[in-house]
């Protein structure tokens, strides 16, 4: 018997819907650096991973207007974002909650027919970036903005947080980091889900148990984390190499660094470093660009050590207006479609998740009752 901890390198299943083979990510065989070559959109590749191969035109269509018509969100939602947001939780916390009421709300809820579950992948897909935008808003004191039938899951996204259409680059922005982050083969939250859904539990709690994962620093928490120590560094006027070094030396992770699978870079790193450069000089908030740039160098440097999907799109969200604790928000915006992807694979060929422990506590206890224990 021998464990691997974290799993690591060990093969748990097949899959069609991602896969990552000598550091190239691809999506249903489709390269990533391809499919954000040719400026695909997101709800391509949430086609994609879903079906398994491109829509056509006619086919796109459709799948746009089914999503556009599940956007928006009842009032006993809006209602309860109200109520969440004046108790100290964090974002994340909210958003799981709210998917998980989402479900209590919809009456095909305990349905577990082909068709109803992917009737309730789209309506996840389609409201999660409305209750992320209206979260924002309510939280500042604003009402929430419905969502407009005829824009792009990543327009109507930042259209809903600011109540303004947005320019084209912040439009390219938001439809590229959707499109990178939507799914990554077996990383914790998707596995997750898929646990969760082999017991033959709901689509729901599938996607609530995911977004609980998906919380963490060391998965998709990292990314609000990049942007805390930009700040710190830039707040204390830091020297970029002294601040690393004393990190490694005091054995602290360095958020937005290193991969369990990917040991000579990301290969989503690089456009979101692309469209850091650009947003935050068009944004006029370049320092945070120059300031990523110097610690991609000094980490380099100093612990060979690559930047991940979340070290460059913390600058990328900060430039297009999002607040830091909802970064991560923004991810599971994207990351529920591949969720879903693998729910539906999962359900498509089920077989029980259970694994084995080797045990190491104490053996051959002689139970004591409680009024002789000491
Ligand atoms: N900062 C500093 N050291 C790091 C590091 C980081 N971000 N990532 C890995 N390392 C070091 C570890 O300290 C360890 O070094 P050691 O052998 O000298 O002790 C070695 O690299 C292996 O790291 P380990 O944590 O065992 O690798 P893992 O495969 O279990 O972890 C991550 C992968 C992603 C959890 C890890 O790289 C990490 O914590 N990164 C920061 C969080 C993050 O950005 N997460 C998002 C991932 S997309």
């Amino acid at each position: 018997m021998t464990v691997s901890k974290g799993l690591e390198n060990v093969y748990v299943a097949e899959t069609s819907i991602s896969s990552i083979i000598d550091s190239t990510l691809k999506y249903v065989g489709y390269d990533i650096n391809d499919l954000i070559e040719q400026q695909v959109s997101f709800e391509e590749v949430v086609y994609l991973l879903w079906h398994l191969r491109l829509p056509n035109k006619a086919e796109l269509k459709k799948f746009n207007e089914e999503i556009n018509e599940n956007m928006a969100v009842s009032e006993t939602i809006i209602t309860s974002l109200r109520m969440q947001h004046h108790q100290k939780l964090h974002p994340m916390s909210v958003l799981r909650t709210t998917v998980s009421m989402l479900g209590v709300f919809d009456t095909e809820a305990e349905l577990d027919d082909g068709e109803s579950v992917y009737r309730k992948g789209i309506r996840l897909q389609a409201k999660m970036p409305t209750i992320v935008a209206a979260f924002s808003r309510i939280r500042r004191g604003l009402d929430p903005i419905p969502p407009k039938k005829e824009l792009s899951v990543a327009a109507n996204f930042l259209y809903m947080l600011t109540g303004e259409e947005a320019d084209a680059l912040s439009v390219e922005a938001m439809n590229k980091a959707l499109v990178l982050h939507a799914d990554h083969e077996f990383n914790a939250s998707t596995f997750t889900a898929r646990v969760c859904v082999a017991t033959l539990s709901d689509v729901y709690s599938g996607v609530t148990a995911a977004i609980g994962a998906l919380k963490g620093p060391l998965h998709g928490g990292a990314n609000e984390r990049v942007f805390d120590m930009l700040e710190e560094i830039d707040a204390q006027s830091s020297n970029v190499r002294d601040y690393i070094q004393y990190k490694i030396d005091n054995k602290q992770k360095i958020m937005g660094f290193g991969h369990r699978v990917y040991r000579n870079g990301d290969p989503r790193a690089k456009h979101l470093r692309v469209m850091s450069e650009r947003l935050t000089k068009e944004k006029q908030e370049e320092k945070w660009y120059q300031l990523s740039v110097e610690v991609e160098q000094a980490v380099w440097e100093l612990k060979h050590l690559r930047p991940n999907v979340d070290f460059y799109s913390a600058s990328v969200y900060h430039a297009l207006g999002i607040d830091v604790d909802l970064f991560t928000l923004v991810f599971s915006v994207s990351r529920v479609s591949g969720w879903l992807a693998h729910i539906f694979e999962q359900y498509r060929d089920n077989r029980l998740i259970r694994p084995r422990a080797i045990y190491v506590g104490p053996e051959n206890r002689k139970f004591i009752p409680i009024e002789e224990r000491l």
